[in-house]
């Protein structure tokens, strides 16, 4: 049953308290000395160049957030290979050193110093939109003799055509009839766009990632820490090529699939190439799922494991996160990709007020205490940063003092409010523009436009200039504060 849950009512500490709140102690990560446990995760705005460039609105969102001064800030998934993919940032060669120096600046700039900036790096696989019913079976489908014959076994009225006759016949069939005759990889190339998988070991490059990965992902972190950031989060979690390693829906039977032990193979082999490029003092983690959510997916066992494994391999920390798969996604529009939070794992990955019993505040809580026990049962400390529906300080501090978690992550409280954790710190918490937990700015990074959030829009009278979005109807950058002209 769905229930809609209203925001709690949040007390927000004077300056006093604030003073001893574990929010806002000091603490390292690995050999990285950060000032507070507040953590801004990986957020993509869609504001890179066309051609993976920072951009000066990047400039902006980046510096706006440090203003607001997190212990951490990470820049979003930054892709590893030089291959176009739109406008998110990309750090698959050294021409995009520069453009990330700047960022690393701004930020030094905009936070005095005070916030240290991580940056996510990330591999995906292939993804094409959703075809054209006439395109997919008169051009994508792969039809030859063979598969042919099959069909026609399958389908008998469908026999004794030559090839364009075939397909012309395929395109005529309803959905219900093709789901029928088309093998599951067909039918869902066909109903949702083709996606490359981890377990298509027919395709040399999918074949080769344990050899091509490890490499890639030391250049690009190479080009980081000469870029000035203070380190790396790798992606292990949601769609993407890491965290299908670690899927229990690896079916890879090259050494890289099937057991645990398998699976996360390749997550350390990248670890290992990207330390010995980055040496050991230079901090290192990496984002991980507590559960994927998904039908015969890794679970919070699974997770246990892994999140074991890699600390004990020298993690500086382990960031959890949950869901955000492409397997329950929802069927996209014709001309559109699948995108991995419309589904009931991306739900979980970034819950909504309209919820279950648990609800959406500090939901996937529980996941990263139990990785953080495993990892403690060890005897190793490697902090363990959660995420998910955390927008008050008392939350964030209880999740603290109950050593449920190391560092408080919040990602869509800190795009309504970049200043809220200052805020909370300097005894201003009443001055904390609250998020409503309603997915507006999710919906946005959906149709892959720029990212803002909803309430920025309550001042869109405010004086002075902001940026506005192509169609004139959206703030582009939150509301100053203290309150203040913008220019
Ligand atoms: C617009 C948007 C973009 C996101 N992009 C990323 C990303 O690049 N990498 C990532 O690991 N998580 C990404 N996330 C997930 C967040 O980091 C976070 O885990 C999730 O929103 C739950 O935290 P919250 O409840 O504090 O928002 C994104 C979330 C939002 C709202
Ligand atoms: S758009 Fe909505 S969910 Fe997103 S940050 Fe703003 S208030 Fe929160």
């Amino acid at each position: 049953m769905v229930i809609r849950h209203e925001l709690p009512e949040a007390n927000w500490p004077s300056a006093e308290e604030a003073a001893q709140a574990l929010l806002f102690q000091p603490m390292q990560l690995g050999p990285l000395a950060i000032r507070r446990r507040s953590w801004v995760p990986a957020m993509v705005p869609w504001r890179a160049t066309e051609d993976g460039f920072v951009s000066a609105a990047n400039l902006d969102w980046y510096g706006r957030f440090a203003r607001g001064k997190p212990g951490v800030l990470v820049v979003e998934a930054t892709g590893i290979r030089d291959i176009p993919s739109g406008p998110l940032l990309r750090i698959g060669h050294n021409r995009f050193i520069p453009g990330l120096a700047q960022l690393v600046d701004r930020v030094r700039e905009e936070s005095s110093g005070e916030t240290k900036l991580l940056i996510q790096v990330l591999d995906f696989l292939r993804i094409r939109r959703r075809p054209k019913k006439a395109d997919y079976f008169s051009r994508f489908m792969a039809l030859d003799k063979e598969r042919m014959a099959e069909i026609s076994d399958r389908r008998p009225d469908l026999a004794n055509q030559d090839e364009a006759g075939l397909r012309a016949a395929l395109s005529q069939l309803s959905d219900a009839e093709l789901e029928e005759v088309l093998s599951p990889r067909e039918f869902e190339s066909y109903s949702r766009g083709y996606r490359e998988t981890i377990n298509d070991l027919d395709l040399p490059e999918v074949a080769e990632l344990p050899r091509t990965l490890p490499k890639l992902f030391a250049d690009a972190a190479e080009r980081a820490k000469q870029a000035g950031f203070d380190g790396i989060e790798l992606h292990y979690a949601h769609a993407y090529t890491m965290a299908s390693f670690l899927s229990r829906l690896n079916r890879r039977d090259d050494g890289y699939g099937g057991s645990r032990a398998a699976r996360i193979r390749l997550p350390l082999e990248v670890y290992q190439a990207v330390r010995s490029r980055v040496g050991k003092d230079y901090c290192l983690g990496c984002r991980i799922l507590g559960d994927e959510v998904i039908a015969g997916g890794s679970r919070i066992d699974d997770a246990c494991f892994y999140g074991s494994e890699l600390a004990a391999a020298g993690m500086d920390f382990i960031s959890v996160s949950k869901g955000g798969k492409f397997e329950d996604a929802k069927q996209p529009k014709v001309g559109e990709a699948v995108y991995p939070y419309t589904g009931p794992s991306g739900l979980e990955c970034m819950p909504t007020v309209r919820s279950d019993e648990l609800g959406p505040f500090g939901r996937n809580v529980a996941l990263a205490t139990r990785i953080r026990s495993s990892i403690r049962a060890l005897g190793l400390t490697t902090p363990v940063v959660t995420a998910g529906g955390i927008g008050s300080f008392e939350l964030a501090e209880s999740i603290l003092q109950e050593e449920k978690a190391d560092l408080v992550a919040a990602a869509r409280q800190s795009l309504a409010d970049p200043d809220w954790f200052l805020k909370a710190e300097l005894g201003c918490g009443d001055q904390v523009r609250r998020c409503i937990y309603t997915n507006y700015c999710e919906g946005l990074d959906q149709k892959h436009k720029t990212v803002s959030c909803q309430l920025w829009d309550r001042d869109f009278a405010a004086p002075g200039k902001f940026l506005l979005s192509a169609d004139g109807k959206r703030r582009l950058t939150a509301p100053e504060w203290p309150n203040k002209a913008e220019d």
